[in-house]
């Protein structure tokens, strides 16, 4: 099994997000113990933002591709290989500002691309990772689970869905900001909502 991990805080230490990611991830190991593991952390190394210079490497034919072109294409080109290779994604997830990092949006801005990891058919649009699991790891300051304002699942689970990631659960550490007592009272359900996910 290929797990493989994306840290999205801008935090690269000290992350509630990633923290949760790693506790997913040692569950994931301590039941597979042959299980590799990718640990793709965009605080640390942030993936550049689509821009034009970006996407006009993208639509100019590889062969006619300047140097920068190429260069700025085989950075993604990394992201995209990466999840290709994997059978379980796990993802931290902060809330900033209603909505995912930039760094997230970068790193999805990167990995969807025609006709690699989706394709268009005359019955619409159809995701080419299909059959993999995936786990994402929500860190919020407030309480937003199951009302209008938490815009990232529906985002997320549309978006992966879309490249064919139908499989995903979502864990929830909520009230991150609300005080210590409700801090420890979100991780602590948060632990407990990945031990029912991913049984010892
Ligand atoms: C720039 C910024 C914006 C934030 N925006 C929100 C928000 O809109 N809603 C919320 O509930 N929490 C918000 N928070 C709190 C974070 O979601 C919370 O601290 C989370 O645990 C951060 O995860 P991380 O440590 O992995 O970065 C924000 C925090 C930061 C730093």
């Amino acid at each position: 099994m290929n797990i493989l991990q994306i840290n999205s805080s801008a935090r690269s230490a000290n992350s509630q997000s990633s923290r949760l990611a790693n506790d997913i991830v040692a569950r994931l190991q301590s039941s597979q113990p042959g299980a590799t593991l990718k640990v793709r952390d965009l605080g640390a190394t942030p993936h550049p933002a689509l821009d034009e210079t970006a996407l006009g490497a993208l639509f100019t034919p590889a062969d006619k591709r300047s140097a920068d072109q190429a260069g700025r294409v085989a950075l993604d080109d990394a992201l995209i290989a990466e999840l290709q290779a994997a059978d379980v994604v796990v993802l931290g997830v902060p809330m900033y500002n209603f909505g995912v990092s930039a760094q997230l949006k970068n790193w999805i801005d990167a990995v969807a691309r025609v006709g690699v990891t989706f394709r268009y058919t005359e019955k619409g649009p159809v995701g080419l990772l299909q059959g993999k699991k995936v786990y994402v790891a929500l860190t919020r300051g407030g309480l937003y689970r199951n009302t209008p304002a938490d815009t990232q699942v529906p985002y997320l689970k549309t978006f992966l869905g879309f490249l064919g990631m139908t499989d995903v659960q979502f864990i929830y550490a909520e009230g991150l900001a609300m005080g210590p007592e409700a801090e420890q009272k979100a991780l602590a359900s948060a632990r407990t909502q990945i031990e029912d996910v991913l049984p010892a």
